[in-house]
């Protein structure tokens, strides 16, 4: 039997909210919806529309009501949007999502620079947030600079626990360990993996890492080797965070999706369909992505023989 062995691995695509966040040109919200709305008919397990952020923070997701609002919701597709305080968490209930997507830093100075509070304030937002979105909607916390800050450097794992225990305790049902600017290694995520599993075992835990520096395939690998099954991902492996010197894309989500299927892990995803939305993003974003199967093909693509090589191989086969 191959790794994988059928086991399934759950893919929540974030280009619409971490890729589109960090683009100079502002996407228009039809072309935004679409791309949606195509992604929607792939098989993801969930998409992240948007973010619910202040318009002078993000302008780029300015249309964050717009975009719920015009998409065609498919069923067993959970729409979350990015959250980071209880004004944003207002917003998102008055057009509906199926989850909310906290989000605070384990870093008190990636905090101050992305969310202007100290983590305490954030903290207190985020639990008064829970406590508004009661039953509306599911709530996950994502908890930026888990694997290290782009300005303090090492970030230590009891801290990350630390506010981990807290959203957990106020109710939210899973935590995302965010790596924002790519600084994880893969024994480092296997670490922290098994160690959150053995803290938390019931609680639902979602990886999110950058391919800053391109160990994003390798980490994903540490953290299905340590049990983790949900990952975020980013189309063409755009994304960044732009309050977070340094930060480039996500791992990309074709290129995950590739590779898990190719070991035998089950994502549920039509690559197809997916490969034809990435083969968009140049055209819509207005440059080049990195991510690497839209370009190449698959494994399994095959090229067609040049036509030249009928005459080398009646050579070669006349000197046998
Ligand atoms: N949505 C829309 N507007 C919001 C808002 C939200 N969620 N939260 C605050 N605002 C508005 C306020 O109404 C106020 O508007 P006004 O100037 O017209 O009166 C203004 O923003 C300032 O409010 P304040 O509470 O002082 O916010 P702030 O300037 O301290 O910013 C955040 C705090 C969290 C809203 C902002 O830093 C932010 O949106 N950060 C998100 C960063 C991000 O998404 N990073 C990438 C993803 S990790
Ligand atoms: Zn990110």
């Amino acid at each position: 039997m191959r790794q994988g062995e059928g086991r399934r691995v759950y893919v929540h695509e974030v280009a619409p909210r971490d890729g589109f966040q960090i683009e100079a040109m502002f996407i228009p919200t039809d072309r935004k919806i679409a791309l949606i709305d195509q992604l929607s008919r792939t098989g993801l397990a969930g998409i992240e529309a948007t973010s619910f952020t202040s318009p002078k923070a993000i302008p780029a997701l300015r249309d964050a009501e717009e975009v719920m609002r015009g998409i065609r919701r498919e069923a067993g597709v959970v729409y979350a949007a990015l959250v980071p305080n209880l004004r944003g968490a207002e917003r998102a209930m008055t057009v509906g999502v199926d989850e909310v997507n906290l989000v605070m830093s384990v870093s008190e100075t990636h905090n101050l620079a992305n969310l202007r509070m100290t983590r305490d304030q954030s903290f207190a937002q985020l639990t008064e947030t829970i406590r508004v979105v009661g039953g509306q909607a599911a709530v996950n916390a994502s908890l930026s600079t888990c694997f290290g800050c782009p300005m303090e450097g090492a970030v230590a794992a009891d801290e990350v626990w630390r506010w981990a225990a807290g959203l957990l305790d106020a109710g939210a049902s899973g935590i995302t360990l965010a790596d924002t600017t790519g600084m994880a290694h893969p024994a480092q995520v296997g670490e922290m993996v098994e160690a959150f599993r053995s803290r938390w075992p019931a609680a639902r835990l979602t990886l999110h890492l950058h391919n800053t520096r391109g160990l994003g395939l390798a980490n994903v690998l540490a953290a299905l080797e340590a049990g983790a099954d949900r990952f975020d991902a980013s189309l063409g492996g755009l994304g960044g965070c732009p309050y977070a010197p340094g930060a480039t894309g996500n791992v990309c989500t074709e290129d995950l999706v590739h590779m898990l299927e190719a070991m035998g892990y089950r994502t549920g995803v039509d690559l197809g369909r997916l490969l034809d939305c990435a083969r968009l993003l140049p055209g819509l974003v207005g440059h080049e992505v990195p991510g690497q199967v839209a370009k190449a093909g698959r494994i399994q693509d095959r090229h067609p023989e040049p036509e030249w090589l009928a005459a080398v191989r009646a050579k070669a086969l006349g000197r046998a």
